[in-house]
């Protein structure tokens, strides 16, 4: 058994940096066609530049800042020009942390709009094409933040616990489809949003707490997706799959 993705359109928000960008290469390495998505005109513009050059006609890049909702509804429009996809992958996120008691109503629905409004806009959208096609697997990433928190995590908390809300409901509501949506939860990734938030103190400490002694690469992150969107799962849905080398259970 083999997990491969000719002849299957993924859809990857957040797809220029960190886990989006290990799971653009690693589902355009088993032949997906992509539809890609970053929030910087020029990183765009030469992201499709070089595609072009290297004539690789299957994958592109759009420009959609979920801060927006004209941004987030252009790309839901540019999405139903396409007669099917058979994966969409919620992978934007954003974190800006503070104590609830000096976080502000900004923070609230900037974070909300991206970590929460977006993916389900976009499952919204996703699922009407998938149904009728009879098809489709929706894979959210959301966050051990979800399940658990942390000191200032009062918003990213609500919306990755929102998110795995959500999972849970649009998965009954596929299913009759062939539709399975699951959601995925990493620990501590090595990656800008990590690097962002946490010290290289803080970063040491965790290390220390992890029971497998590291963080997590995108690359281990990517891996329980590609499994998730391929053909090989066939009856997990609704689920919260946690990737953190075991630290929730410490
Ligand atoms: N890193 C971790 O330890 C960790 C742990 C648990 C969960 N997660 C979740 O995993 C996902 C990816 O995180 P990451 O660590 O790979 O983050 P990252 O390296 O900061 O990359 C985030 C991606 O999201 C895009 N993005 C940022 N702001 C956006 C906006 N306003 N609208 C649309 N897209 C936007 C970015 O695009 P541009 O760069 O083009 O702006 C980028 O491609 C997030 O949902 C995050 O919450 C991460």
């Amino acid at each position: 058994m083999e997990i491969h993705f000719e002849n299957k359109v993924v859809l990857i928000t957040g797809a220029t940096h960190g886990i989006g960008k290990q799971l653009a290469h690693d589902f355009g390495k088993l032949g997906a066609e992509l539809i890609l998505t970053g929030t910087r005109p020029d990183e765009i513009k030469e992201l499709n530049e070089n595609l072009i050059r290297n004539n690789r006609k299957n994958i592109k890049y759009y420009c959609a800042d979920f801060l927006s909702e004209d941004s987030l509804f252009n790309l839901t429009h540019e999405l139903r020009k396409f007669s099917k996809i058979d994966v969409c992958i919620n992978n934007s996120g954003i974190n800006r942390i503070d104590y609830i008691y000096d976080t502000s109503l900004t923070d609230w629905s900037d974070i909300i709009n991206v970590n929460l409004k977006a993916p389900f806009v976009i499952c919204r959208e996703v699922s009407q094409i998938m149904k009728k096609n009879g098809y489709g697997k929706i894979i959210n990433i959301a966050s051990i933040f979800g399940v658990i928190s942390r000191e200032k995590r009062s918003i990213y908390s609500s919306t990755k616990s929102g998110l795995i809300g959500l999972t849970r409901a649009a998965a009954i509501d596929l299913a009759p489809y062939n539709i399975l949506v699951n959601c995925v939860s990493p620990g501590f990734v090595l990656t800008d949003l990590t690097k962002k938030t946490l010290s290289e103190t803080e970063i040491k400490d965790l290390v220390k707490r992890i029971p497998m002694g590291r963080l997590a690469t995108p690359e281990d992150i990517s891996k329980v997706i590609l499994f998730l969107s391929s053909e090989l799962n066939t009856y997990i849905s609704g689920q919260n799959i946690i990737v953190d080398g075991g630290y929730v259970n410490t």
